[in-house]
C-alpha cells in the first residue's frame, strides 16, 4: 500500500505500439521494466525522446525531499510516468506499477489479456530504511539459484536489505581463500544416524554473482559471520580456535554449541583475516558479527582465558565478550564499515558506532536506542518466520517451535513503545527470520516465508495501518501473483501440508529460540 494514492478516470493501456521512455542512466531500468512486461508478449522498445502511448521513467530532482527510494506514479489514458530523484525510487515505481497491472504480468506469457493499468496518482516513500528479510543457509544450504529466487521476491515487496546468516555450528557455506579448510571441512557436516554427508558453500564467485544480482534489485546484501559462538564448524576446520585444543566435529544437531573461539590475539587475527575477505566482497556499509547465544563456560573454565580476562582487567565473562566484540568493532570502523550485532551484545558494554539487532523480543532495541545505537528489530515475536503459523500444528509441517499467525506480523509496530522521537529514530527498519533448522527445501522456505513476508513488508513500508481485514483483501489479489510466481506459500486459513519434514540433522537438544519465544 503505498503512502498517498488518489484514482482517477480512465486506463492506460499496454499495446504494440507503446514505448518506454527512459534517458540516459534510466536505460537499465527500462531494460529491467521491459523485462518485468514479458508476459505481454510485446518486445517494447526504449526510447530517449519524449512520446505518446509511452512508459516514461525519468530522474526529477525536485522529488528529492521523498529520499532516495520515493518516487511518484502517475497513470492516464495518455501515459504512465515514473519519477524519482534516484534510481531506487524508480525501481520501486516499477514495482508498483507491475502491482497495477492484471496479475497475470507475473505470468510468463499470458494471451488475451487487455493490459491495462487504472488512472492513478502515486506519492510514495518507506516508512523505514532497512526493511530486510534474512536467510539461514547453514542448518540447510539453499543453491544461488534459489537464493536469486528469494531476492526477485524481496524486491517485489520493496525490500531493500538481505541479511545472509553464512556461518554456524553446523556448517561454514563461504569460501574464504586464506583459509580453504573453512569449507573444506568446515562445510559439511555427517549425519547422525544415516552417516550421510550434508552440506554446501558459496564460492568467492558465487557470492559476487550474488552481490551483484542483489545491487540490480536495489538490495544490500549484509554477510553475518558468527562470533565468538555459534562456529564449532569453523573450529572443527582449525581446532586452534577453540577453547579444548580438541578436533571437533561439524555439528549434527540442532541447539548452540558449547564449543566458542577462544580469546587468543591469533584467533581475533583470524577472524579479521576472514572479515577483510568479507569486505572486500560485500560493499555495503554494516558487517554483521553474530554475538548470539554464547556459552561462557568454557572461557570461565579455561585458565587462558581467565589470564587474559584479569590482564585486561575485566570482572566476568560478558566484559570478556564485550571486549571481543570491541576487537571487531574497532577493526571494521577503522576500515569505515560497521558492526551489527544480535541483542547479547550490548551484554558488558557496546562501542558506541555499533549497531543492535533486537531478537530476544523488543528490550533489546528499546534499550539500545536509549543508550544512542541504532537498531534493526528482529523480535521473535512478530519476525521469526520459522515458528508455526496456527496453532493446530497437526496440519503443518514441523517447525522449531513458537506462533506466529499472519495477522501478528501485521500488527508489528518496529517503534518500540516509550521512546522519545530522538531515540525513535534510532529504530532503522526491521526485518524476517528465516531459520532453518526444519526447512530443508526451497517449497519448505517459501511456505514458511508468504505470505508472512508481505505483513512485514507493508509494516516497514507503508504508514501504519491497523487494518487487517483491508489487508487480507488485497493480499487476496496479491497471493494470484504469488501463484504465477510459483510461490508455495500458505494458503490462507491454512490447507493440509505436503511439506515433508526438514529436521534431517537429529533432534534438537534444546531450542533457544522457542524458549525465547
Ligand atoms: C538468534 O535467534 N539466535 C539470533
Amino acid at each position: 500500500m503505498p503512502a498517498h494514492l488518489s484514482v482517477g478516470d480512465g486506463a492506460f493501456t499496454i499495446n504494440a505500439q507503446t514505448r518506454i521512455v527512459a534517458e540516459g542512466n534510466a536505460r537499465g531500468l527500462g531494460m529491467r521494466l521491459r523485462e518485468y512486461l514479458g508476459a505481454t508478449g510485446y518486445k517494447l522498445p526504449i526510447a530517449t525522446q519524449p512520446h505518446g502511448n509511452a512508459i516514461t521513467i525519468r530522474f526529477a530532482k525536485e522529488l528529492a525531499q521523498l529520499g532516495e527510494e520515493g518516487y511518484t506514479l502517475t497513470v492516464n489514458p495518455k501515459g504512465v510516468t515514473i519519477a524519482a530523484s534516484a534510481p531506487a525510487g524508480a525501481f520501486y515505481g516499477i514495482q508498483t506499477l507491475r502491482q497495477l497491472l492484471p496479475t497475470s504480468i507475473f505470468q510468463s506469457r499470458a494471451k488475451g489479456i487487455a493490459w491495462q493499468i487504472p488512472s492513478v496518482r502515486i506519492e510514495d516513500h518507506p516508512r523505514f530504511s532497512w526493511r530486510g528479510m534474512h536467510l539461514d543457509v547453514c542448518r540447510h544450504f539453499f543453491p544461488k539459484s534459489f537464493i536469486y529466487k528469494y531476492l526477485d521476491l524481496m524486491a517485489l515487496h520493496k525490500f531493500n536489505t538481505f541479511h545472509f546468516h553464512l556461518t554456524e555450528d553446523q556448517g561454514w557455506r563461504i569460501e574464504i581463500k586464506k583459509y580453504p579448510k573453512l569449507t573444506d571441512v568446515g562445510a559439511w557436516r555427517k549425519d547422525k544416524d544415516s552417516g550421510a554427508t550434508y552440506g554446501g558453500f558459496y564460492t568467492q564467485q558465487d557470492i559476487k554473482d550474488i552481490v551483484a544480482y542483489a545491487a540490480n534489485r536495489h538490495i544490500t546484501v549484509v554477510p553475518e559471520i558468527e562470533m565468538p559462538g555459534h562456529s564449532q564448524a569453523a573450529i572443527a576446520s582449525y581446532p586452534e580456535l577453540g577453547n579444548t585444543g580438541k578436533q571437533l566435529p561439524v555439528l549434527a544437531l540442532w541447539g548452540v554449541s558449547q564449543d566458542v573461539f577462544n580469546v587468543e590475539d591469533s584467533t581475533i587475527r583470524f577472524l579479521q583475516d576472514v572479515l577483510t575477505e568479507i569486505m572486500r566482497l560485500f560493499p555495503g556499509r554494516f558487517i554483521h558479527i553474530g554475538g548470539d547465544e554464547v556459552p561462557k563456560d568454557q572461557w570461565h573454565n579455561s585458565p587462558r582465558a581467565q589470564e587474559r580476562m584479569n590482564a585486561l582487567g575485566l570482572k566476568n565473562e560478558d566484559e570478556l565478550q564485550s571486549w571481543f566484540i570491541r576487537q571487531m568493532d574497532e577493526f571494521l570502523a577503522s576500515r569505515n564499515r560497521r558492526l551489527i550485532g544480535w541483542d547479547e551484545i550490548l551484554e558488558g558494554g557496546l562501542a558506541p558506532g555499533a549497531a543492535v539487532m533486537s531478537w530476544r523480543g523488543s528490550a533489546g532495541g528499546y534499550a539500545a536506542a536509549k543508550a544512542g545505537h541504532d537498531v534493526v528489530m528482529a523480535p521473535n515475536t512478530h519476525t521469526y518466520f520459522d515458528y508455526y503459523q496456527s496453532r493446530d500444528r497437526s496440519h503443518e509441517p514441523k517447525a522449531i517451535g513458537g506462533y506466529l499467525p499472519l495477522e501478528t506480523v501485521y500488527a508489528f509496530e518496529p517503534v518500540p513503545a516509550g521512546l522519545s522521537a530522538a531515540e525513535a529514530a534510532h529504530i532503522l527498519g526491521a526485518q524476517g527470520q528465516l531459520w532453518t533448522e526444519y526447512i530443508a527445501a526451497p517449497e519448505h522456505l517459501e511456505y514458511m516465508a508468504y505470505p508472512r513476508a508481505c505483513a512485514l513488508a507493508e509494516v516497514v513500508w507503508s504508514p501504519k495501518n491497523e487494518d487487517f481485514a483491508d489487508f487480507s483483501r488485497r493480499l487476496q489479489v496479491h497471493l494470484k501473483r504469488l501463484k504465477d510466481l510459483d510461490v508455495n506459500f500458505r494458503p490462507l486459513g491454512g490447507a493440509e501440508s505436503k511439506i515433508a519434514d526438514g529436521a534431517k540433522a537429529g533432534e534438537p537438544r534444546h531450542s533457544l529460540h522457542e524458549l525465547g519465544g
